[in-house]
């Protein structure tokens, strides 16, 4: 098909979508599903027909590839075994998973969505396991969404946010506190260059609007950059600067151009970092005045499924950005942390160095905190106004922070990122040489993806394939809660506590091995 036609037909695909009533974000899985037009009436119908047809091919299995509803079950001495650990949780005697079900759908936001046809109630975790409300013990292999670095309750952590909450819970910036100077200097230590003056915020989020705006007010420019497949949070500028439908409301986000995204398994230019590169200067001579505000990228995206960004492409890029007057940012917010295991930070694995750095997540091991990292010149921007975040910087999770960057020490645990990591890499990949259905395994360290495909030429994605594996893995005789994401919902996440051990790692590729070996 010739070009226009081929873009009419895809917008008259996608207009029925901007006038329904309740589009429900697909997360990478599903699509719009409620209309009112005759148009999007038989629109949905086909929807429904689809998803019907979907249901019916995962009741029946797929073919060659059965679900292992079927399969005879295994004798206990078959099943892997999770490791031995010598905890025994609290007792529980709150409400049960069905109780709480009911109360989240009566009381709370329809938006908020769960993992698994029957959800689990968690109700205690230490280290790298989670127990539910009857103390089965589950292997966390996603980490509160790559955030509990340091291990569940990790004592060292909890006494000093005990200790903290004990003394003194909140003031504000505007009196004097040692735990907002203490963890900021601590932070600056880790950080590379001039990037040594530190602005506290409460989420990731939050930290990505702060340094977006500093980049427009330093370089007096509008236009940022940002990476189609990215995700830097949902409020305002920063779902401009994600680029994924499923995460985008239908509402003004202006001023971000998306380049091409580097990514080396399904991108135009598959390896081939420059190429791509040439892009975002393609985006700036022709999509703007020449002169940007800056480019956003996160170093290995992770809600889009843990891609790894072509090999030069950065270098190049940070290039371009600085010629056309712009600043860099580094959204560190997943890969921060000692997560990647051969550095400490995401961007450190490409060679540059960020103007402005931001986090969350990790940085606090569960506690709510982000921040934005940059330099005394670009930092006076924001003394030209008043500009203040009440909970910013508090001393509960500012002393919470600082923990946890003492126990990444103490524990070498980015040493171990990086050695159980590795492993956990190669066993995967020996998944890929046994199973047509794994179509990648990517990342580094304990930030690691695993793509399912129906079709290895076509990388047809498998979405019902990745939600039985999934529920397998956490089913009645395995206990292994494993991240899923990428634009279409195909890519396991696997982002665990970095105190995750060979052990574990040994556990959760033969728990997958057996699920995948039923299908
Ligand atoms: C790379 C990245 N940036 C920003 C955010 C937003 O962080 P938060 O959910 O804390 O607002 C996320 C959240 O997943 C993220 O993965």
């Amino acid at each position: 098909m010739t070009y226009l036609p081929h873009i009419y037909s895809i917008l008259s695909a996608h207009v029925h979508c901007l006038p329904v009533a309740h589009c429900h974000s697909h997360r990478g899985s599903e699509s719009c599903i409620v209309g009112t037009s005759p148009r999007e009436e038989s629109r949905t119908k086909k929807m429904q027909r689809r998803i019907a047809a979907a249901k019916r091919v995962l009741q029946s299995g797929f073919g060659r590839r059965s679900f292992s509803q079927a399969a005879a079950p295994l004798r206990e001495a078959e099943l892997p075994r999770m490791p031995a650990f010598n905890y025994t949780p609290p007792p529980y005697s709150g409400p049960s998973a069905t109780e709480i079900l009911a109360k989240r759908k009566a009381y709370l936001s329809p938006s908020i969505f769960y993992f698994y046809k029957n959800p689990i109630n968690i109700v205690a975790g230490k280290k790298q396991y989670l127990f539910d409300e009857k103390g089965r013990r589950y292997l966390d292999a996603f980490g509160g969404i790559a955030t509990v670095c340091c291990g569940h309750c990790h004592p060292d952590v909890v006494s000093a946010i005990v200790e903290q909450t004990g003394r003194l819970q909140h003031s504000t910036v505007l009196y004097l506190n040692h735990a907002i100077a203490d963890f900021a200097e601590a932070l600056a230590m880790k950080m590379p260059g001039n990037l040594k003056v530190v602005f506290f915020t409460n989420s990731g989020t939050e930290a990505n609007e702060l340094a977006m705006m500093i980049a427009r007010l330093y370089t007096g420019c509008h236009d940022i950059i940002s990476l189609r497949n990215s995700y830097h949070g949902n409020a305002a500028g920063t779902m401009g600067a994600t680029a994924q439908c499923n995460w985008k409301f239908n509402i003004v986000q202006s001023g971000v151009h998306h380049a091409l995204n580097p990514d080396p398994y399904r991108g135009v230019f598959g390896s081939d970092g420059e190429k791509y590169a040439r892009d975002v200067q393609d985006l700036i001579q022709f999509g703007t005045s020449g002169h940007v505000a800056g480019f956003i990228s996160e170093a290995i995206q992770g809600v889009g499924g843990i891609i790894e960004l072509a090999p030069g492409y950065l270098p190049a890029v940070y290039k371009s950005i600085k010629q056309a007057g712009g600043l860099c940012i580094a959204d560190e917010v997943q890969a921060g942390f000692a997560r990647t295991g051969s550095h400490f930070w995401g961007f450190e694995a490409h060679g540059v160095i960020p103007d402005i750095v931001t986090m969350a997540k990790g940085i606090g091991n569960g506690i709510p905190l982000g921040a934005v990292v940059t330099t005394p010149e670009i930092a006076e921007v924001l003394t030209r106004r008043s500009y203040f975040n009440t909970f910013g910087g508090n001393p509960v999770c500012t002393s919470a922070g600082l923990a946890v960057l003492n126990v990444i020490e103490k524990e070498k645990l980015q040493e171990n990122a990086h050695a159980v990591g590795s492993y956990l890499k190669d066993r995967l990949l020996t998944l890929k040489n046994k199973y047509e259905v794994v179509g990648d395994v990517r990342g580094r360290g304990l930030m690691l993806g695993l793509e399912l495909v129906a079709d290895r030429s076509l990388k047809t994605p498998a979405k019902a394939e990745i939600v039985h594996v999934m529920e397998q893995m956490k089913g009645s005789d395995m206990g292994v809660l494993i991240g899923k994401g990428g634009f279409y919902g195909n890519v396991f996440r696997i982002t665990p506590p970095l105190c995750f051990s060979r052990e574990d790692a040994d556990f959760l590729v033969d728990v997958m091995d057996h699920v995948l070996s039923k299908m």
